[in-house]
Order: C-alpha cells, then structure tokens, then sequence
C-alpha cells in the first residue's frame, strides 16, 4: 500500500543519504536557529500523545514553535474522544483534516504505521510501545556526529534494557548502516537485545557481543548509552523489581573509561546513572536532549517541504494468519489489513516485525 505522503516510521524507510542531508540541517539549524524562524509560518502540527513524554513531546512542540508554526494535540488520551472509544483511524483520519503534520506516541508497537495507512498528511513516529522511537535516533546522530566528530569506527555500549528498549532497537538499526561499529550489549539474560535487532545489524554489516557485565567492558567503549529498565512494559511488578538495579552508572565505574568516552541517555533517568555523575563533562545526556530540538526541527522542515510517497505495506495477506505479538496493533485495531513480508515458512508482520514461524 503507497501512500500520497511523506511519513516517518523506520528510519530504515529511508536511504543513509537522506538520514545525513537531515543531519547536516540539523547541524546548520544548532549553529543558526534564527534563520529558520518563520520557515513553517502557517503550518500546524498536531502531537497525539497516547502515553506520557516530556523531551519528545516538548522538543517537537518548541520545534514546531520555533520555525514560525503552531501545534495542536492531546498528551492525554483521556481528554479526547479516544475515552469514548474512537478508534485509531478516526483519531488519525480526523486530525490529519486540521494539520499539516501528525507526531505520534503510543503504547502499541506498529501504532504509526497504522495512523500512516489512513492519515492525509504526513505522521511521523514518536515512538510505538516497545518497538521503535526513529526521531530518538536522529537526535543521538546529531549527538554522535557533534560530540564523536564521526558516525562510523565507534565501539557502542548499550546498557540496560535492551528487550524493550525501543531507543536502542533504532540507534543499533541505524548505527549498523555506517562503517565499522561494534555493539556491545550489556544486559540481564531476560533483557537480552531481540533478535531481529540482531538480524538487522548484521544485514547493516555491524558487529556485537553481548555480555551482562558493564564493569568488564568499560574501558573498550568510545560511547555508553545507558537505559531506563522499561517498568510500564513489564507483566508485573515482580518481574520489574527482579531487573531493577541491575546497572547503576556512578563516578566510581566512570573511572573505568576512556577519557573521550561519552554517556548518553535518552532520558528519563531512574536511578541507572546516580547524579553526581552529571557533573562528569562526558556526561551529555542533557545536551543530547537539546540536539533533539535542533533535529526536530529538520525533520518537520523537511516532511513539510517533502513530495515523496512511502511504501507502507509491502507483504501480502495470508489466510487466516494473524500476528502473534500480543503487543501488536493489529490486536487493538482488528480493522487492520494483516500484512506481512517473508517466504517459506517465516513471516515478519510488517507493523511490529515480530516473526511467525508457519507450520505446514
Ligand atoms: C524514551 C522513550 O520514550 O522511549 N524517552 C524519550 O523519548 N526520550 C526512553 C524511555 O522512556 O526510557
């Protein structure tokens, strides 16, 4: 299924020439925001927010704001007619009448491209459940690329949770598509990186190890990127508390790297980096929430000013077959046309990427 518009669902959607041009805006924005202060003068962007967010909705709001447009929205389901039982395509349908450019956040993997499928105007993906975050990913690039002077050649710990994770299931998506990167994946065996992560950064033709201890790897990494244990992803309390504390960044590990090492974060912070590391200067955490803002902006710059159509539904349907992540949105919408890619015997759904094994 083509659709008419621009949208943003994997960043994967989208060659590695148009991921650098975004960045090099980015870049040129950071240095002189001022010049692009009325480039989206009459253009409203409308931001549903299905789940809480601070830095993404915010840094999208204040972006929007500062290239001259305004913005609409909810960043509480329960205020809008979403209470009353609307459904998703409505929502999308209805608000895609009154802006230029959709931002959504939701808890369901494979949400946005289902708001894409009906929408008349570009949706750009804030997030869907523990599946991808693509505009985080934008925002760490811009970090790498400011901070690391490069995107190629780096050594990238990743630290935390990496089942649910959806920052890092993008970074490492991305970051494999450029020369020489190496993972390394630190994290309990239950929080282990899902598999078709791994699939995809070996396609990309980036290496990993996976290992659970982040004092023993410390020193061999040019980037620490921490993550929050995902608590609202969890099937119960129990099984939360179980992983909790497993890895806490403090001055005393710190010590443990590279002088040019840095630490990023997507933010929020729980307590997996105790606070008297902020003051550490390769903490950038917090800068790495402002370069958001700055990508933002290119990236609504560039939907907005973009002609392109997306592919959103390659595959096909297959009799009878549905998709066996519970967590996917063709569950919580059922309207949903099933697709999915792949032959034989594996097929990927092509809203959450889970794959199903065919028994014949
Ligand atoms: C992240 C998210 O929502 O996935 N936050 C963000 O967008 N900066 C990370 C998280 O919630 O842990």
């Amino acid at each position: 299924m083509i659709s008419e518009f621009p949208h943003l669902i994997d960043l994967n959607d989208y060659p590695v020439t148009w991921w650098n041009g975004l960045l090099d805006l980015g870049e040129k924005i950071l240095q002189n925001p001022a010049l692009y202060a009325n480039s989206c003068k009459g253009k409203l962007m409308g931001t549903l927010f299905y789940e809480p967010s601070t830095r993404t909705q915010m840094s999208f709001q204040t972006a929007m704001l500062r290239l001259g447009g305004t913005v609409i929205g909810f960043d509480n389901p329960l205020t809008s007619s979403v209470a009353k039982g609307e459904n998703l395509k409505d929502t999308t349908k209805i608000v895609s009448n009154y802006a230029d450019v959709i931002v959504m956040r939701h808890p369901t993997a494979g949400a946005a491209k289902a708001a894409a499928l009906t929408a008349d105007c570009p949706v750009i993906n804030a997030g869907d459940g523990g599946h991808l975050h693509p505009t985080q990913t934008l925002t760490d690039l811009l970090t790498l690329k400011v901070k690391k002077k490069r995107l190629s050649g780096l050594t990238i710990g990743l630290c935390g949770d990496l089942y649910n994770g959806r920052t890092v299931h993008s970074l490492c998506k991305a970051m494999s598509c450029y020369p020489d990167n190496h993972f390394i994946m630190i994290s309990t065996k239950e929080l282990r990186m899902p598999s078709y992560i791994k699939d995809a950064i070996r396609a990309g033709g980036g290496t990993y190890e996976e290992t659970e201890s982040l004092e023993a790897v410390m020193d061999k990494l040019d980037v620490l990127y921490m993550t929050r244990i995902q608590k609202e992803r969890f099937a119960s309390e129990e099984e939360y508390l179980a992983q909790k504390d497993t890895y806490i960044l403090t001055p005393k590990k710190m010590q443990l790297a590279k002088q040019d090492m840095i630490v990023m974060h997507p933010l929020p912070r729980v307590d997996e980096i105790t606070v008297p590391v902020d003051d550490d200067p390769r903490a950038l955490y917090f800068k790495q929430a402002k370069y958001g803002m700055y990508i933002r902006m290119a990236l609504i710059l560039t939907m907005l000013q973009s002609t392109a159509k997306t592919e959103l539904l390659r595959g096909k349907e297959h009799m009878g077959v549905v998709c066996r992540n519970e967590k996917c949105i063709t569950h919580a919408e059922p309207y949903l046309p099933k697709s999915f890619t792949g032959t034989g015997t594996t097929l990927v759904c092509e809203y959450c990427d889970h794959r199903l094994l065919l028994e014949h």
